[in-house]
């Protein structure tokens, strides 16, 4: 038997006492059972208590059971609602039943079990409908949480997010310097003869102060000499540059020869040969910067091949070429090679063979980054111990 605490209540409300002892007595096994001998008195007692479900005649002095019932439902809206009547009151029950005030209607008089059957299914209707609203609300609790949750994380992705991408903003930057670095030689080597043309000159003229036709002759030479290192200073600063990226027609032969220009020194130092192939091909839309950033990563590639491939002689061929719609521009040394383990990861950011200190892995794949972005493609054929070729192909758009 259920304990009295955990007995759904129900009111009964009839005007005649003997009604009302009859149905307690039926009901009081099961639920705990309030009473009231008239509308205003069961709406007392409703102010008071949470009730399962409300059994009220309809006929009785002051306020009908359906106008009980109608403001029961205001207050307690999950209360079952019943109404025990006569044939002849039907009449006035319908609206109230059309309009869900009343959930049931007994006829009078009624059988005991068919009421308590009814009263028990009632209440079972009632326990779901609590359960149903419960579980609701917890689902309610738990989307709520969720939701946030959900955008907990994803502002923790976007930070992350963003962080990684300044931090490979910042990376790109280094990079670049780093090759500014090993370039560094080649610069300074560059500048050192024009300065020393500057210096000679400077001293003849002081040497000879009243030899006009020397004056001429030597400050013509001071400034070309002045204009030879304004030009290589220009086109560091092109490269060192973090600006946006310009794009121009350019003329990839005049980008290998610039970019030469500011390694060739470094190449010569470590015996390395550099021959150019260089066909006529048409002017492309590119970034100047990125173009030279390209050439001078493939060929500090190059030579770092051919200094893990010590027996041989180093050579690096730099070709430009048009074939069909194609224009193509290649770098190939006789350097170590690669494995097809290397060659399936090498655009991978961050893939390197080298130590530490020597490479980041991200030559590469700024490589490929820049090519791509301007709509060309880029392939290597690598044989291990005798050399790489890296092809990059831009389609020709102008001619046909
Ligand atoms: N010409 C080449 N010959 C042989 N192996 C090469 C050549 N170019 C690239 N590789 C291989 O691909 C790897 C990745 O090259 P990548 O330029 O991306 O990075 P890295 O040269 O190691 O470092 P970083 O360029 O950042 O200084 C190299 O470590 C090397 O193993
Ligand atoms: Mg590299």
């Amino acid at each position: 038997m259920r304990e009295e605490k955990s007995k759904h209540k129900i009111l009964i409300v009839d005007d005649e006492k003997s009604n009302l002892d009859i149905l307690r007595r039926l009901f009081r096994r099961k639920y705990q059972v309030l009473s009231a001998e008239s509308g205003e008195d069961a709406l007392d007692i409703l102010a008071e208590h949470e009730v399962a479900l409300i059994l009220s005649d309809q006929r009785m002095p002051g306020i009908t059971g359906a106008v009980l019932l109608e403001r029961a439902m205001q207050t307690h809206p999950d209360a079952i609602r019943m109404i025990l009547s006569g044939f002849t009151d039907t009449e006035d029950l319908i609206e109230s039943i059309n309009s869900g005030q009343v959930y049931r209607y007994v006829v009078k008089p009624w059988d005991s079990n068919d009421l308590q059957q009814t009263v028990d299914r009632s209440i079972e209707t009632y326990e779901l409908t609590i359960e149903n609203r419960r579980l609701l609300s917890e689902l309610q609790i738990l989307n709520a949480s969720l939701e946030q949750k959900i955008q907990e994380r994803t502002v923790e992705l976007q930070t992350a997010y963003d962080d990684l991408k300044q931090t490979q903003a910042m990376l790109v930057q280094t990079e670049k310097m780093a090759t500014i670095g090993t370039m560094a030689g080649g610069i300074a080597h560059e500048i050192n003869s024009p300065l020393a043309a500057i210096l000679s000159n400077s001293q003849r003229i002081l040497r000879f102060p009243d030899d006009e036709q020397k004056h001429i002759q030597s400050a013509t030479l001071i400034e070309k000499a002045t204009k030879q290192c304004k030009a290589i200073v220009e086109s560091l600063l092109k490269y060192a540059r973090k600006s946006e990226v310009e794009t121009e027609e350019i003329d990839i032969n005049a980008v290998i020869i610039e970019t030469l220009s500011l390694v060739e020194h470094h190449l010569e130092l470590k015996n390395i040969q550099i021959v150019k192939e260089l066909s006529e091909v048409p002017s492309i839309r590119h970034s100047f910067v990125e173009l030279s950033q390209v050439l001078t990563n493939l060929i500090m590639n190059a030579q770092d091949a051919i200094s893990a491939n010590d027996a041989e002689v180093g050579k690096i061929i730099i070709s430009t070429a048009v074939a069909d719609d194609k224009i193509s521009l290649s770098v190939a040394d006789n350097g170590i090679g690669m494995t097809q383990e290397t060659q399936m990861k090498l655009f991978d950011p961050f893939f390197t063979t080298k130590d530490v200190s020597k490479g980041t892995g991200l030559g590469l794949s700024i490589v490929a980054g820049i090519v791509e972005r301007f709509g060309g493609q880029i392939e290597v054929n690598s044989e291990l111990g005798k050399g790489t070729t890296f092809i990059i192909r831009f389609s020709n758009k102008g001619e046909s």
